[in-house]
């Protein structure tokens, strides 16, 4: 019998496969539709600060305005009022999963600021939230701000949640900095239990004829994937936070790669939106087949076994690696042809 179970966090999940945030766990159903196709853990949509900073007067004042007020802002305070389930929407989706489902449910939160969500991640945790995933997205676009106040900012949200909670904090972060495994070591001393590697980073296009900025959001690619599984491979054994990877996890073998690399978990939303969630139990069928082809007896077993101080040829994952990568495209096809 294979062992699929894993540790993440300190909770037990019978498999390493979570619904990463976002729609798939936006409802009670979705959450018990998740769980009955397999899943072994949900992390619940993020709620933004901005949600919970938003009083009722602040959105009166902005109707009030009327006319004068911009029609985007007009529309989207209640908008963000609602996105999501709201505030307190949320904390009841916390509680009513806690008591319909038996995999640990995991809230998120979007802040950006030290104060202002920390009192609602209280709040999450009352309502029976297993853990707090932290979803970092801020975009420094002023140029006076260094990487080293952004990134003892981000320290220090972690540790504010750290010292105001009881549950682990899990904390996600994109890939633009410059030395990820140094701020990863930041974040785990910070007491983050575990580090979501890597949120997506929705770049906005351009249309050239309306002269608009317009938002786009396109689904993952199973090519995103390499980029996760380099960072989780270098930070295994380096850190004490689990590593979690998101991004680019659509089949059986992408679970089974994360997992080598040193993944306590892997996490799953466009698969399962393209796929529909039956999806979920085509990974794990195909997950248990490989693993008794391959002989291996648990998830456990595989956990980093590619991680870099482990691999058979840790500089695949250094500089040394990179000239040999740019010079084997040379010994494909020619591009002059003779
Ligand atoms: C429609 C949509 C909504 C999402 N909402 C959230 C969110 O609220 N919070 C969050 O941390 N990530 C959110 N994500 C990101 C996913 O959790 C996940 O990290 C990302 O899609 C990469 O994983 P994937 O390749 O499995 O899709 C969202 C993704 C999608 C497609």
């Amino acid at each position: 019998m294979i062992d699929l179970s894993t540790k993440y966090m300190g909770l037990k999940l019978k498999n390493p496969i979570v619904a990463s945030a976002g729609p798939l766990c936006d409802s009670l159903d979705k959450i018990c539709a998740l769980e009955d196709h397999g899943v072994a853990a949900v992390v619940l949509p993020s709620l933004f600060e901005e949600q919970l900073n938003i009083d009722s007067e602040s959105v009166d004042a902005d109707l009030f305005r009327g006319s004068e007020a911009s029609p985007e802002s007009t529309t989207f305070l209640p908008d963000l009022l609602d996105y999501n389930l709201g505030p307190y929407g949320y904390l009841e989706l916390i509680r009513k999963a806690k008591r319909a489902v038996s995999v640990p449910v995991i809230g998120s939160l979007n802040g950006v600021s030290p104060s202002g969500w920390i009192q609602y991640a209280r709040d999450m945790e009352q309502a029976g939230a297993d853990a707090i995933e932290l979803n970092i997205y801020s975009l420094v676009s002023n140029p006076a701000r260094t990487a080293v106040q952004v990134e003892a900012d981000y320290y220090e949200l972690v540790r504010i949640a750290r010292e105001n909670l009881t549950i682990p904090v899990a904390v996600k972060i994109s890939h633009f900095f410059s030395a990820i495994a140094n701020f990863a070591c930041g974040l785990d001393a910070a007491g983050a239990s575990a580090i979501v590697m890597f949120n997506r980073f929705y770049q906005p296009d351009l249309d050239i004829e309306e002269l608009e900025v317009v938002p786009s959001l396109t689904l993952s690619h199973p090519s995103e994937l390499r980029l996760r599984l380099h960072w989780v491979a270098v930070l295994y054994g380096r850190v004490r936070a689990d590593l979690a990877i998101t991004g680019g996890v659509h089949s059986a073998h992408d679970v089974i790669k994360g997992v080598m690399a040193g993944g306590s978990v892997t996490m799953m939303t466009s698969a399962l939106l393209q796929n529909g969630l039956p999806h979920l139990g085509t990974v794990l069928r195909d997950l248990s087949a490989w693993m008794n082809e391959h002989e291996y007896e648990s998830i456990a077993q595989m956990r980093g076994s590619m991680s870099q101080h482990k691999a058979p040829n840790p500089g695949a994952y250094e500089r040394n690696n990179y000239m040999k990568v740019l010079s084997s495209y040379a010994l494909r096809k020619p591009i002059l042809q003779p």
